[in-house]
């Protein structure tokens, strides 16, 4: 059974290298793309100190579609380009919101949320999706923590990607 530990350091370097080591052990051997968001929405929620939000919304047919995450009940569907997600999506590139209410387009999804962290799932075929998360405090996140979650979607990315083929399968 895995068991995630909580994470006590106020070094996010220390903090983000024992994430990531919890992630490959929780998702490794596993390619399924909604088991792998659902437990890892999970872990960051349970390791990440003051966060009210944490999840995925995946590309359907064009737009953000919400995917497994903890926190509160959030807005289904998001445009590519609108809100801090959907600007993710058409920059292709991780967007990092110090104070929402001075992000024009910013979706409120709950009203205690002031700052966000987006961070977009690119796949050899394009964006399939975006790792959000929200926090109650005004700039809660700074660049250490962007690239410790862009390595956090790179672990994500590659187990998904982990389905044997069939001739692989059957060479092993
Ligand atoms: N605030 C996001 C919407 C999603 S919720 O925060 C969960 C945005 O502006 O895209």
């Amino acid at each position: 059974m895995f068991e995630a530990r909580d994470i006590e350091t106020e070094d996010k370097t220390v903090f983000y290298r024992e994430l990531a080591q919890q992630l490959e052990a929780l998702l490794h051997g596993e390619p399924d793309p909604i088991a792998n968001a659902a437990n890892t929405a999970a872990l960051l929620f349970q390791t990440m100190p003051g966060l009210n939000w944490a999840g995925f919304y995946l590309m359907r047919g064009g737009e953000l579609v919400l995917g497994p995450f903890q926190g509160k009940p959030a807005c289904v569907r998001i445009a590519v380009g609108a809100g801090v997600c959907g600007a993710a999506v058409a920059r292709r590139s991780s967007v990092l919101v110090e104070d929402v209410h001075a992000f024009p387009g910013h979706i409120a999804c709950d009203a205690a949320s002031r700052s966000e962290l987006v961070v977009p799932l690119i796949g050899p075929d394009g964006v399939i999706g975006v790792i959000d998360l929200d926090s109650p405090s005004v700039a809660r996140f700074d660049a250490a923590d962007q690239a410790g979650i862009e390595r956090v979607a790179a672990i994500y990315l590659a187990a998904c990607a982990q389905v044997a083929t069939p001739a692989l399968a059957a060479a092993s």
